[in-house]
C-alpha cells in the first residue's frame, strides 16, 4: 500500500450524504479496525457525516476484545495489518455466535494479491473497497449495512410493540370474559329471586283460585285454570332464560353441569352422546373460574357439532391427574375441513383457543376429513 493513498483518500466529497435513519434514535455503531493511523482517521471522517456512533481499533486483536462488550452494525477492517491479517480477523469474528453475522467491510490496496482469499468471503454480509476509498462508494456501501441493521431493529421494535399489543388484547379479552360471566351470573340470580319468587306466589294463588272455584264457579274456574297455564308458561321461559344466561346446576360441580347440558343437548339435536368420568373425584378443587371455562368450551363444543359437524355420536372423556383437568369432546362427524379451521370472522375455536390460553392449559383438536372431530382441552388445577 503506498503512502500516497493513505495521505490523500481522496478529498472530493459530495455534501449530500443522505443519512441512515434510526428507527428509535439511537445511532448505530460501527467499528474501523485499521493499523495505519492516519488512513483509520481518513475512514473515520467519511463515516463520520452518517450519523454514527464510531468505535476504532488498531490491531484484530483490539477489535476482537471491543467485540466482546459490544455488537456492531458492520466493521470496516484493514486487510493489510501486522500480527494478525484483516482476513484472519474476520475469520475469529465470524467464528464467535455473538458476532457471527456481523457485516465487514474489507479495506485492501491490493485487489489483485488478495483476490482469491476474497472468494472465501463471497458469502454472506462481507463486501470490501479499495484504496484509494472513493468516500462516496465507502458511504454507500456503510449506508448498505446500516439501514438492513436499523430495518432489522425496526422489525424487533415493532415485534415487541406487536407482541405487547397482543397481550394486552388477551388480557383485555379475558376482563371482559370474566366481566360477562359475573353479570350473567348476578342477571340470572337476580331472575330467579325477583321473578321466580313472584311467580311461584301467583301459582299458589291461582292454583288455589282454581282449586275452590271448581263446581260453583265454573267460568271462573276456566279464567284460574287459564291463568294457571299460563304461568307455568312463563316459569318455564324464565327457568329457559336462567339456563342460557348460567345454569344454577354449574354450583353443584362442573360434573352435574356436564350431565345437565348434555340431557339437553340429546333432547335438542337427537345425536347420542355419552359422558365417560374416569375419576370419580374429576371436579373436585376445580374452581368456579376453571369451572365455568370448562362448560362455556363444551357449549361452543356441542353447537358447533349441532351446526357443522353431520355426527351420529358424541363422546365426552373427563379425566384429571395429579396436575390438570382434561376435557375431550369427539364426535364422528365430517371433521373440521382444513380451509374452516382458521376462518377469520368466527370466534367459536379461537374463544376455546384464547379461554384455555388465559387458563395456561393447553387445547388440540384432531380432526381429519370424513374422520370426526377430537377437540382436547386441559387446564391445570392450581
Ligand atoms: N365439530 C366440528 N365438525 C366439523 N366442522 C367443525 C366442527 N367444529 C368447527 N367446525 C368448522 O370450523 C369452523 C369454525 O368454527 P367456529 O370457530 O366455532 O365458528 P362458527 O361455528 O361460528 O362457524 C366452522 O365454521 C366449521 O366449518
Ligand atoms: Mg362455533
Amino acid at each position: 500500500m503506498s503512502m500516497e493513498h493513505q495521505d490523500s483518500p481522496v478529498l472530493m466529497m459530495a455534501n449530500h450524504v443522505r443519512q441512515p435513519l434510526s428507527p428509535d434514535g439511537v445511532p448505530a455503531s460501527v467499528l474501523v479496525v485499521d493499523d495505519n493511523s492516519a488512513k483509520l482517521k481518513a475512514v473515520v471522517s467519511i463515516v463520520s457525516r452518517m450519523g454514527l456512533d464510531i468505535s476504532t481499533a488498531t490491531s484484530g486483536r483490539e477489535a476482537l476484545r471491543m467485540l466482546l462488550k459490544q455488537d456492531f452494525a458492520v466493521i470496516l477492517l484493514d486487510v493489510k495489518m501486522p500480527l494478525m491479517d484483516g482476513f484472519e480477523t474476520a475469520t475469529l469474528i465470524h467464528g464467535r455466535p455473538r458476532s457471527a453475522h456481523t457485516p465487514i467491510i474489507f479495506i485492501t490496496a491490493e485487489a489483485d494479491s488478495d483476490s482469491e482469499r476474497f472468494l472465501g468471503y463471497t458469502l454472506g454480509a462481507v463486501d470490501y473497497i479499495f484504496s484509494p476509498i472513493v468516500p462516496e462508494v465507502l458511504s454507500a456501501k456503510v449506508r448498505v449495512f446500516v439501514d438492513l441493521f436499523y430495518l432489522q431493529r425496526k422489525l424487533i421494535l415493532q415485534t415487541d410493540e406487536l407482541l405487547q399489543s397482543k397481550m394486552l388484547l388477551r388480557q383485555l379479552a379475558s376482563h371482559q370474559e370474566m366481566i360477562k360471566e359475573e353479570e350473567r351470573k348476578r342477571i340470572a340470580r337476580e331472575i330467579h329471586d325477583e321473578l321466580g319468587q313472584n311467580l311461584l306466589a301467583l301459582r299458589i294463588d291461582a292454583s288455589m283460585l282454581h282449586a275452590r272455584t271448581g263446581t260453583r264457579h265454573p267460568k271462573l274456574n276456566e279464567k284460574a285454570k287459564y291463568a294457571l297455564n299460563q304461568i307455568d308458561a312463563t316459569i318455564k321461559s324464565v327457568r329457559g332464560i336462567i339456563n342460557d344466561l348460567r345454569p344454577p346446576v354449574l354450583d353443584l360441580g362442573l360434573q352435574a353441569a356436564i350431565e345437565w347440558q348434555v340431557e339437553e343437548f340429546r333432547r335438542r339435536s337427537g345425536i347420542a352422546c355419552s359422558i365417560v368420568v374416569r375419576d370419580e373425584h374429576f371436579d373436585r378443587d376445580l374452581d368456579e373460574k376453571g369451572a365455568t371455562a370448562l362448560f362455556r368450551i363444551l357449549q361452543e363444543s356441542l353447537t358447533n357439532i349441532i351446526r357443522h359437524a353431520q355426527a351420529t355420536q358424541v363422546e365426552i372423556d373427563l379425566n384429571r391427574d395429579a396436575g390438570r383437568f382434561y376435557m375431550k369432546i369427539a364426535d364422528n362427524g365430517i371433521g373440521i375441513q382444513d380451509g374452516n379451521r382458521k376462518k377469520t370472522n368466527t370466534f367459536g375455536l379461537a374463544g376455546i383457543k384464547e379461554r384455555i390460553i388465559m387458563f395456561g392449559g393447553d387445547l388440540r383438536i384432531d380432526s381429519a376429513e370424513g374422520n370426526g372431530t377430537v377437540l382436547t382441552v386441559s387446564i391445570p388445577s392450581n
